[in-house]
């Protein structure tokens, strides 16, 4: 047998023990699972995917310039812990991102969840919009299977890019059976956010993605992901919108508040055939006086009215700041307005009752 001196015996067993006390099994850094999942990458662009003029290039690069075979074969520590495939289904900056392209997405990720042979999804993303495609996503995708967005701060080239820890993150959180059940999550800076509350915080710095007041589901650590919480509002399997044949989503468009504000956007919008409005107001979704009657000449005209606040935290309640049980209008909860023009979109494909709205407000 061959002599191994007694410090390497105890070393060795001591770093035994210590892995043991932190709950890995020995060797987990490395280990891969006895089954692994198997999950598919949808890549749609973004920085992510971004390629820069030299190593210290990370803003005025070009966004989703690499395919996806290339991100994947840029980690080669995914086979560690998933079968991994890939497909592109766009190659986009976020900003550009569309309702069509959102169907296009969801119906993908639906027939793949279908399968079982795919365990979950992840898709990367420019960060530009990746909360508004998560929450889209959270509340049309029809399977409990995880469902992981994930992008970058930094492009590919640059020094500490974000993007290959944070798509390795993405795809051991899809892996992972802790997932299963949570709702689509974002997969940002070791950190897991839940889509209905996430949003990007900061123009530039990797920590952009914050769930500022309701707080963060978990973290990503040591190849391991940790849940402390999880959303408590209906998502993905248990919503009733259902995208599978539609090939357009109801316009629905947001008008920002600010102290002057005059009606002249909400008019141009209705105008264009708006079928819902977002209402960003200032503090707890306030109407400045003259957006009155042109918000209710429009309710008048059947296009559903949403009250949300600018403010981006906490609720607004119905007949705070309007009476918004005379003037007909649907208030947002503590969904802001990106997310609140998500949720009226599907939820116009289900009725125009805003009581019913209303009520959809409450639950998702
Ligand atoms: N053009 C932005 C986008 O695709 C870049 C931001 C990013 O992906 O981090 O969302």
């Amino acid at each position: 047998m061959q002599h191994i001196p007694p410090a390497r015996w105890i070393s060795a067993a001591v770093t035994a023990l210590l892995l043991a006390a932190v709950r890995l099994p020995a060797g987990a850094a490395d280990a891969a699972p006895a089954h692994l999942a198997n999950v598919t990458i949808l890549a749609t662009g973004g920085t992510i995917a971004g390629t820069g003029a030299s190593s210290t290039t990370t803003i005025g690069y070009t966004s989703a310039t690499v395919g996806v075979q290339s991100l994947i074969q840029a980690v080669p520590e995914l086979a560690k812990v998933a079968h991994v495939s890939g497909e592109q289904v766009m190659q986009i900056a976020s900003e550009s991102m569309d309702n069509a392209h959102w169907l296009t997405l969801a119906k993908r990720v639906n027939a793949l969840l279908a399968q079982d042979n795919v365990d979950g999804i992840v898709i990367t993303h420019g960060t530009d919009t990746l909360e508004e495609t998560a929450y889209f996503l959270d509340l049309v995708v029809k399977s409990r299977k995880p469902v992981v967005l994930v992008g970058a701060m930094r492009p590919s080239t640059a020094l500490s890019a974000d993007g290959p820890i944070n798509l390795y993150n993405a795809v051991l959180l899809a892996a992972s059976p802790e997932a299963v059940g949570k709702g689509v999550l974002v997969a940002m800076n070791d950190q897991i956010h839940a889509a209905r509350e996430v949003s990007k915080t900061n123009t530039s710095t990797p920590d952009t993605f914050k769930t500022t007041e309701l707080g963060m589901l978990g973290y990503i650590q040591g190849n391991h992901p940790f849940f402390y919480r999880q959303s408590t509002r209906k998502n993905t399997a248990d919503t009733v919108f259902d995208i599978s044949r539609l090939d357009a989503l109801p316009q629905v468009d947001i008008v920002y508040g600010y102290a002057n504000m005059q009606p002249t956007a909400l008019n141009a919008l209705v105008a264009a055939g708006a079928k819902g409005i977002i209402h960003a107001g200032v503090g707890d979704g306030s109407l400045a006086a003259p957006m009155v009657p042109a918000l209710t000449a429009a309710r008048q005209q059947g296009v559903v009215i949403v009250r949300a606040s600018r403010v981006g935290q906490g609720i607004v309640a119905r007949n705070g700041e309007a009476n918004d049980d005379a003037l007909d209008f649907v208030v947002a909860d503590t969904l802001n307005a990106q997310k609140a023009r998500i949720l009226l979109m599907l939820a116009l494909t289900k009725t125009a009752d805003s009581k019913e709205i209303q009520r959809m407000f409450y639950t998702y």
